[in-house]
């Protein structure tokens, strides 16, 4: 594709001029815009750029391994990892509103983050994966390079984070976003990944979060994906995930009686999220799906699915 690649080439110099001989610091989440925007700026500028990753403890499982063997391995980039996930539980420890647990969440971002990217000596750009709809919106809704990006519309980086902004995606639309992606030899299902709130699994356990709970949901969510993919159905909705309800309801396996806990399976079909509808996965689907929960996950006895349309729901459940 002539443009594209046009485009990339044109990216790539600008790149390369405006950033010189400096250092460059990037928040990788592993979603799809932070992934497309640090491959084509370490396409640029090589191991002048370093990714900065934070296990937030709230991600899907085992998503800091493969944002290692994707980028960190495949692409040979310069990934730092940094596993915050206790500080992240202790600070929610007990928290049980959605709105509080979203600002701990944002601010020990920010804390981490901060922190980590001062370890960086001379680092004088902050790339960030914002896209088109992001600039009109300016307050993005995905991602944790979002968080940042909302925390620097509302009252600028802090006074220490000071670094020029290094946005090369910032005219594109989604689309064209993963196009791009693809160009650059990511992995198809990796640029067509669904988008996955900064706040992550904090606020898809509803209630208090824990460390167990935060196991048995990214178990159960980690089935629903796999099967999605399986059945050729992942790409036909616009996002799916798991929710867990703090709810416990009795069941029986075996002989035994058994009180866990109730997974909800959330999907829905959507252009623009402002609305959506409730995926029409087929019974078969989701029979299996729910067989597989109940049986491999410990801690679930019960699975329901969620029908309800946005609005007058929300997709998320907090
Ligand atoms: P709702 O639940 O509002 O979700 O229908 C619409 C889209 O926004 C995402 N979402 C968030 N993303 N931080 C984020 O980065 C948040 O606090 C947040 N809340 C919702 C949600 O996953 C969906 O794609």
């Amino acid at each position: 594709n002539w443009k594209l690649t046009n485009y990339i080439d044109k990216t790539i110099s600008e790149i390369r001029e405006r950033v010189g001989d400096n250092k460059v610091i990037l928040g990788l989440s592993g979603g799809v815009d932070s992934s497309v925007a640090a491959v084509l700026i370490h396409r640029a500028i090589g191991d002048q750029l370093t990714c900065i990753f934070v296990d937030t403890g709230l991600l899907r499982k085992d998503e800091g391994k493969k944002v290692m063997d994707n980028y960190g391995e495949h692409f040979h980039m310069n990934i730092k990892l940094v596993d915050a996930s206790e500080r992240f539980l202790s600070k929610l420890a007990g928290v049980d509103d959605p709105e509080a647990k979203r600002k701990i969440i944002g601010n020990e971002f920010i804390h981490v983050f901060d922190e980590e990217s001062h370890k960086i000596e001379g680092a004088k750009f902050l790339a960030q994966g914002t896209i088109y709809p992001d600039v009109i919106e300016s307050q993005s809704v995905n991602g944790p390079s979002a968080v940042i990006k909302s925390h620097h519309n509302v009252g600028g980086l802090p006074e220490e984070m000071d670094f020029e902004l290094l946005e090369p995606l910032r005219e594109l639309f989604k689309d064209e976003v993963r196009k791009v992606g693809e160009e650059l030899g990511i992995p198809h299902h990796l640029v067509h990944r669904h988008p996955f709130p900064g706040p992550g699994l904090g606020i898809r356990i509803l209630g208090a979060v824990d460390a167990e709970k935060v196991r048995i949901l990214q178990e159960a969510d980690d089935i629903f994906i796999e099967e999605l993919y399986k059945n050729d159905l992942y790409e036909k909705v616009s996002q799916a995930f798991v929710v867990l309800l703090p709810v416990k309801s009795v069941g029986v396996m075996g002989d035994e009686r058994t009180y866990e806990y109730t997974a909800v399976v959330r999907s829905a079909n959507t252009i623009d999220f402002m609305t959506a509808t409730w995926s029409r996965l087929p019974y078969e689907f989701l029979d299996t799906v729910s067989s597989r929960i109940i049986n491999e996950v410990r801690g679930i006895n019960r699975v329901a699915y969620d029908i309800s349309s946005k609005p007058p729901a929300t997709i998320e459940w907090e």
